[in-house]
């Protein structure tokens, strides 16, 4: 057990905010107008709502206008049916200078709340930005449980794996 709290981030801006800050809940229903050729709803309409929920999350914590820089490990694990309410929960993982990554964990159950199931998990990075569209520096983050301790280290090696795969592209580009 780590002791807690403790602040992480790679700015000077302060106050430094809590997680639970950036936490947002949506529910939906789905419509027919979300139906893929199969007959379920479509993946797009899913990752349209998470990237909508990832950015409150995420312009929560940062106070200003961020935009969608990049999406990490989108899987299905079960499809959502017409008529089934899509519930997705959204908090900060970890923040960099200008970045924050979201987490989104996406839910679906019938209208009377049964078979419920985890149906996908996204992280989203977003970039906080002026009003020229460049980078700004993003309010330091302050973690209280034990919980979000765990999705900040397992956000952080998400983030060093994501550097490290960058790196080992550039060199090879570089060398060709
Ligand atoms: C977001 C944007 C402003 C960043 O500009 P940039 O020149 O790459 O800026 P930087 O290199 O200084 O990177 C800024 C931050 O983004 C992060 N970043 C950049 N590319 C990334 C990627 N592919 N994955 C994850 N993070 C990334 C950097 O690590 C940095 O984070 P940090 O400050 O916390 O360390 C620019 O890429 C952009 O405008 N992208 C389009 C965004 C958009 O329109 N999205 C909607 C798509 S329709």
């Amino acid at each position: 057990m780590t002791d807690l709290p403790i602040v992480v981030g790679r700015s000077q801006v302060e106050p430094a905010r809590p997680a639970e800050l950036s936490r947002v809940t949506v529910t939906q229903l789905m419509t027919p107008q979300d139906v893929n050729l199969a007959g379920n709803v479509f993946g797009g309409v899913i990752l349209a709502a998470v990237d909508r929920i990832a950015y409150m999350s995420a312009a929560r914590h940062a106070g200003r206008l961020c935009v969608t820089v990049s999406f990490d490990e989108v899987n299905f694990h079960s499809p959502i049916l017409v008529g089934e309410v899509v519930t997705l929960r959204a908090c900060v993982n970890t923040v960099g200078r200008t970045s924050v990554e979201v987490g989104v964990r996406v839910e679906a159950e019938s209208v009377q709340r049964e078979n419920r199931r985890h149906t996908n998990s996204s992280y989203v990075t977003m970039v906080a930005i002026d009003e020229k569209g460049r980078p700004v520096p993003v309010p330091r983050f302050e973690i209280r449980t034990q919980e979000e301790y765990r999705r900040y280290l397992e956000a952080e090696e998400r983030r060093a794996a994501r550097l490290a795969l960058a790196q080992r592209h550039r060199a090879r580009r570089s060398g060709e």
